[in-house]
């Protein structure tokens, strides 16, 4: 089985802007939370080619960590405005890191528990007392849940070398319970690019306040 960082490492150099040029309407959706916050600064783990950082790239000052390497280098192109370096969102921040939200796209359904516990809390220590999150992950109504290999409860290989979480509303807030939980949501999506052809996904959103 081929790491993170292979697999997704691979198909960025294969197929370029994987899901096309367009932010997901989520992206607008979390500027407009974040503006009517008074937010000012942006962290995006799992920022891929930069999607959805150009959404915010004129409004905030946008920042991310992206374990490809190639999708960095697309994204040092595609949107010059945020700083997207290359590393590990389940990292500890450096000294000093402090943001006031962070946008983080069908990233947290990638990995198994212990994991998906570490990219959030290595989130939280990223943010400020009073900061925002808007996170989106596969919903447990999206009709990939329950297909192939179960690995955890709720996670499954649901294709060949790829494994997903699937999200129910009360799993999702229980991975965000230190929080104030501001909203939940669920949408569909369609996403796909010239190699994928178009998938439609279901997916959930939350919305959440640092307390402090
Ligand atoms: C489904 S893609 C979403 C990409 C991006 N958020 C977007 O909206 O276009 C998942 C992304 O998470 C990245 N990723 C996976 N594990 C990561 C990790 N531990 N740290 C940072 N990025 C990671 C992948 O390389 C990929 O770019």
């Amino acid at each position: 089985m081929q790491s993170h960082e292979q697999y997704w490492d691979q198909r960025f150099g294969k197929e370029g802007m994987i899901w096309g040029t367009e932010p997901s309407p989520t992206a607008y959706m979390a500027k407009e939370l974040f503006l009517s916050h008074g937010v000012r600064t942006v962290f995006v783990p799992g920022a891929g080619y930069g999607r959805n950082t150009k959404a915010f790239a004129q409004t905030f000052g946008v920042e991310g960590a992206e374990l490809s390497e190639a999708a960095v280098k697309i994204a040092e192109r595609w949107d010059p405005d945020s700083r997207i370096i290359c590393g590990s969102a389940l990292d500890d921040p450096e000294p000093g890191e402090c943001y006031d939200a962070i946008y983080c796209y069908d990233v947290l359904h990638l990995f198994l528990e212990p994991d998906r516990r570490k990219l959030v809390a290595a989130c939280l220590k990223r943010l400020r007392p009073g900061g925002l999150v808007y996170f989106t992950c596969f919903s447990d109504e999206d009709p990939n849940n329950g297909q192939g290999e179960r690995l955890e409860p709720g996670t499954y290989r649901y294709k060949e070398g790829k494994f997903a979480h699937f999200f129910s509303e009360e799993d999702l807030k229980a991975h965000f319970s230190g929080m104030e939980i501001l909203e939940t949501g669920t949408l569909k999506e369609m996403l796909g690019g010239p190699g994928e052809g178009q998938h439609e996904y279901i997916l959930r959103t939350i919305a959440a306040r640092k307390k402090g």
